[in-house]
Formats: C-alpha cells, structure tokens, sequence
C-alpha cells in the first residue's frame, strides 16, 4: 500500500475482507525474526544485513484480555502492556486493515541484544507485522512492499526492518510511494563477527549527534564506498576493507562510544574491515573467511578494557517467517 493509499485507508478503513473477532479466535501463529546489522559502515540508512539469530514468538486470538510472556533478553524489563512494541506494531497493522487489535496472548522468545545495534526494535516491528499478517490470513494479503511500508511507519528508518523482512543484503531507499528495497545475495566468503558489549547505546542519541548537512566532498566519498560496497558484498570481498570506509556518521557518533571507536579503529589498522553495527556500541566485522574472523575476535578479546562478547554469525537469507502454530 502507498503512502498516500495508507492515509487514505486510516481515514475510511475498509473491513470488507478483513476477518471478523469472531472469526480470528484461536488462530494462532509462529513468527521468526532475525537480527540485523544496519548501515554497514558507508550506507547510513540505506544498507543491511540479516544475521542468523533470532527473536521467535507465538501469538493466539484469545476470548479476552492481554496477555505477554518474555523469556530471554528483555525478560523482567520490557512492558508487558500494549506498549509492548510487537503489540504497537500488531495493532498498526490491524488498524490498517480496519480492525482493533483483537485479545491476545503472546509468548516470545528473545536473544537479539536491546540497544547494542543489532536491529532488536526493528525485529519487535518485524514481529508484529508478520503476527498481524499471519493471523489476518487469508482473507487479508499484505505485499512486500506493504509490510516493509507498516514496519517503516513505526521504525523511521528502513535499513533493518528490509533485511529483517526479507533476509540477505538489502539496499533500501525511500520513495513519495513509500519505502522499497532491494535483497542481494552475499558472496559465501563473507563471515560476519559481531562484537557485542555490555553496555547499551540509544539511537535517539546517536541520531541526535549528525550534523544537517556534510561537505560535499564527503557525500562523493560515501557515494564510492557504498557502490563498492555492493560489488564487494556480492563479488569481491577481497574488497571489504576499502568499501566500509565511511564519513557520514561514525566519526560524529564516536565521541558517545570511545571504546568501539578505538577498537574498530585497532581492528582496520589490523586488515580488518570493521565498523559500527547500526547505531552501536557493536562492532560488525565483515571478515572474508572464518580464519580472519577468529584473529579479528582474538584482537578485540586481547585489547579491550572492558567485556566483549563475539558472536560469529552466518548471513540469514530468509528473512521474518510466519506460520501457522499449533493449537494450545
Ligand atoms: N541507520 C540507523 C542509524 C540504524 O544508524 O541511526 C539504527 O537504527
């Protein structure tokens, strides 16, 4: 659905196919949703890449009330009300097709760090579109354009709701129709290490540290990087360390992480093409085969004053799944 057709259907929403209360009790739904990795040092807002881990939740109409479960990360700290951000995400999708949420219970599954830049609000959004989306069929379809467009409304950005939605690389851009995307496939070469630490760091605050505008000379720079970045994602890694070179965001966002800034400055004077994963504190290493992400591992477990845990992840290439779960 368009922009213009989204704010249209939210004055006058049709329910002519959507499913009534009474018709959506006791389905129920299995979503997966991977982590992501924003960015990718020169394509701010722009480039992403699913990673294999996941957030999973199941999600039932029920006869009454709002019920929420969270195990795993988030346990004991999320809301568990209809702030609860899979929920907010669930009932915009509903409110788009014409309906109130309907009474729920929700039980999720959750191992993608908050706050470390690794996508965890955008697999929440994710997770509540395909919810929606699931439990709306099949009388209700929502295109991939249109899930990406619902998942954007909430997120303000689309670079990791894409690759969340759709796995692999995507390049997402942003169109007066609404947002769109492009999946690529990544070379198998390519070994994503994601270096976590314990602290956490807000996107409101990070976003807040960008300049309004950049030299020009650094917008051609970025404009090359983000091009190459591309080829060498897809065709050369061998690339890597040249295509993550960035000026557009990390070196005005340093000053709020200087450990990740150091390291990631330790790493690429090391070979290794590192970079600030989304928003930070992580650190995305997109090392060309296993060996250099154990040394780029070793490195940062050798040099850092603090924690850090290194997760090796694989490319995910599916992207959100829903699927019809099991009755209680
Ligand atoms: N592109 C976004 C940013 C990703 O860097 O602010 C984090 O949500």
């Amino acid at each position: 659905m368009s922009a213009a057709a989204a704010a249209s259907a939210e004055a006058t929403p049709s329910t002519e196919a959507t499913p009534s209360r009474d018709a959506l009790l006791g389905r129920k739904v299995h979503v997966k949703v991977p982590a992501t990795s924003a960015n990718l040092g020169p394509g701010f807002d722009t480039l992403g890449l699913a990673l294999a881990r996941y957030d999973e939740l199941e999600v039932e109409v029920v006869g009454s009330g709002l019920e929420i479960e969270v195990h795993g990360v988030g346990e004991g700290e999320v809301p568990l009300d209809d702030s609860h951000l899979v929920v907010r995400a669930m009932a915009h999708t509903f409110a788009r097709h014409g309906r109130a949420l309907p009474p729920i219970r929700l039980v999720a599954h959750n191992s993608i760090p908050h706050g470390r830049g690794l996508g965890s609000s955008g697999a929440a959004i994710v997770a509540g579109v395909m919810a929606a989306k699931g439990l709306l069929e099949p009388e209700v379809e929502i295109s991939p354009d249109g899930l990406l467009e619902l998942a954007t409304e909430l997120e303000g950005h689309p670079d990791n709701v894409a690759p969340a939605l759709f796995g692999g690389l995507t390049i997402a851009w942003v169109t007066p129709d609404g947002p769109r995307h492009k999946k690529l496939m990544v070379h198998r070469g390519v070994s994503p290490l994601v270096l976590v630490p314990e602290h956490e760091m807000s996107t409101a605050l990070a976003r807040s540290l960008q300049p309004q505008s950049v030299p020009h000379e650094d917008a051609v720079f970025n404009v090359s990087r983000s091009a190459l970045l591309v080829a060498a994602l897809i065709q050369s890694p061998e690339l890597l360390l040249a295509a993550t070179e960035d000026k557009l965001h990390q070196s005005y966002r340093a000053e709020a992480m200087p450990e990740t800034d150091r390291l990631i400055r330790r790493l690429r004077e090391a070979g290794h093409p590192a970079v600030i994963s989304g928003a930070g504190p992580s650190i995305l290493v997109l090392a060309s085969d296993p060996s250099e992400r154990a040394d780029a591992a070793r490195l940062v477990e050798e040099t850092a004053d603090t924690a850090w845990q290194a997760l090796p992840l694989a490319v995910d290439f599916l992207g959100a799944t829903v699927t019809p779960a099991d009755g209680p």
